[in-house]
């Protein structure tokens, strides 16, 4: 029966008839026989083959090179080299797939642009591997954290008619044909629509039902910035809570943080330490940090105060009122506090529709979670669960209430204070692995330009 080399690595006794499959990372040829290395990606490590000469399908080496996929049958036994503990004793050899010579991944080396560009296979480097297996077991991860503690999950649209972000960052969805003069009733929805730039609207009509609940979808974003830090498409978690306020919204994204670093340690120890050889030395002393010690939680004004206070040359001025530069969220979470960072109480004016008005009449219960290496990496608030309150910010948003009947009507019928947030996905697996660009988390990179595969 065939195993994958994970469990072949982490068996306790010597094993007859062995099937192992997968693709050959190098191979040395011997008077006699051959050394073949083998990797499935169940793991990082891979497998050392030993093939006698005389074995069936023997006849075939000289095609078994890098690249090229094969099946062997064998024994598992103590590996005498003591690099490892285990190798297969080959009893045969069956070619599955040549790969020729200009198979791209020969060597090791390669830079990251080059790899973005044979996104197809950079899944079989020992980097991609890694960091595709963490965010696979984050994943699950996510769904353990919200169903142990009885969040509902809900699965919002992914085509939509309202713009939740209000910054008009949206990809039009539609059957019209380019450049037809059509009305937008004549549209296949009968009225403009775009992908989702969040799940957040919907989500909470479910929150004000369920009580907690939380979304895990891919969202979209048709904003032009060419950042290490930004995709056109991103997958985002958002979770909302009934009967809940900024404190627990900040609760929350704390202890979720936390259970992330925590599950990364826990259980993608081979990987981690990977990253932390050949990406980002500090990774796993930085993930201990996040378990180990709370979390800074600073005022916005504060934050300003700090900022200006600095002795700093920042590309963008400080301006109380204005939002945080990334270069300023940087500054705060990496060098002055040195741990993330929660910053809440944002000017009203700079924030969406939908939150809290503070009694100060001029600031909103936003939240938002900056990390070291990486700045923003959830955003949130208490929402505005005040009709008057809610029909006044969309009117100073220059939104019409009227498109947003079913969104009001939350508030018109047992309305309740909820508060929820976001986390980008792919800036979680940033700040958990060390990979410093956002093409290099996500399996098929979709950017300004950038839409290939
Ligand atoms: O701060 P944002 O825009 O918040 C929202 O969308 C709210 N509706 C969330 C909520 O309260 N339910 O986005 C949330 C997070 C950001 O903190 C960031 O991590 C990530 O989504 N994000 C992006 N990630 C990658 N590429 C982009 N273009 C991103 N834009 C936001
Ligand atoms: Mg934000």
């Amino acid at each position: 029966m065939r195993t994958l080399i994970k469990h072949l690595l982490a068996t306790a006794e010597p094993r007859d008839n062995v099937l192992v499959q997968g693709w050959i990372r190098t191979r040395r040829d011997s008077k006699g026989f051959s050394f073949l290395e083998i990797n499935d990606g169940s793991c990082l490590a891979g497998i050392q083959v030993v093939a006698d000469a005389a074995i069936p399908g023997y006849a075939d080496i000289h095609k078994l090179a890098t690249g090229a996929s094969l099946e062997v049958e064998g024994r598992l036994a103590a590996s005498p080299g003591g690099k490892q503990k285990w190798e297969v004793q080959a009893a045969r050899l069956t070619l599955l797939g040549e790969a020729g010579p200009d198979y791209p991944l020969q060597k090791k080396g390669h830079t990251l642009e080059f790899l973005r560009s044979i996104a197809h296979l950079r899944p079989r480097s020992n980097l991609f591997g890694a960091v595709f297996r963490v965010r696979s077991r984050l994943a699950y991860a996510v769904h353990e954290f919200f169903q142990s503690r009885d969040f509902i999950h809900v699965h919002t649209p992914i085509i939509t008619g309202s713009d939740c972000e209000g910054a008009g960052e949206m990809f039009r969805v539609t059957t019209l044909k380019p450049g037809a003069a059509a009305h937008p009733a004549a549209d296949f929805f009968g009225k403009p629509t775009y992908l989702t730039v969040s799940g957040q609207l919907e989500g909470e009509a479910f929150a004000c039902a369920l009580s907690n609940i939380y979304t895990f979808g891919p969202t979209f974003r048709a904003e032009n910035s060419n950042t290490a830090r930004h995709a056109a498409e991103f997958w985002m978690i958002e979770p909302e809570m009934a009967f809940c306020d900024l404190q627990g919204d900040m609760d929350l994204a704390e202890e979720f943080i936390k259970a992330m670093a925590r599950h990364a340690l826990e259980h993608c120890a081979e990987d981690l330490a990977f990253f932390s050889r050949f990406v980002d030395p500090g990774v796993e002393e930085r993930l201990r940090f996040v378990v180990e010690r709370p979390f800074v939680r600073v005022a916005y004004a504060e934050a300003i105060k700090i900022l200006q206070q600095a002795g700093k040359r920042f590309e963008f001025p400080v301006d109380d009122g204005q939002n945080l530069q990334s270069e300023h969220e940087r500054f705060l979470t990496e060098e002055h506090f040195k741990s993330p960072t929660t910053v809440f109480n944002y000017p009203r004016q700079i924030k969406p529709f939908y939150m809290r008005l503070n009694d100060d009449g001029r600031t909103v219960t936003a939240m938002d979670v900056l990390v070291p290496g990486i700045g923003e990496v959830i955003g949130g608030a208490q929402r505005e669960e005040r009709l008057d309150q809610l029909l006044d910010n969309m009117k100073s948003h220059q939104l019409d209430p009227d498109d947003y009947r079913w969104y009001t009507d939350l508030r018109r019928h047992g309305t309740v204070p909820h508060a929820g947030f976001g986390l980008g996905f792919e800036r979680l697996i940033m700040f958990l692995t060390g990979v410093s660009n956002i093409r290099d988390v996500i399996p098929f990179a979709r950017t300004p330009g950038n839409a290939e595969f």
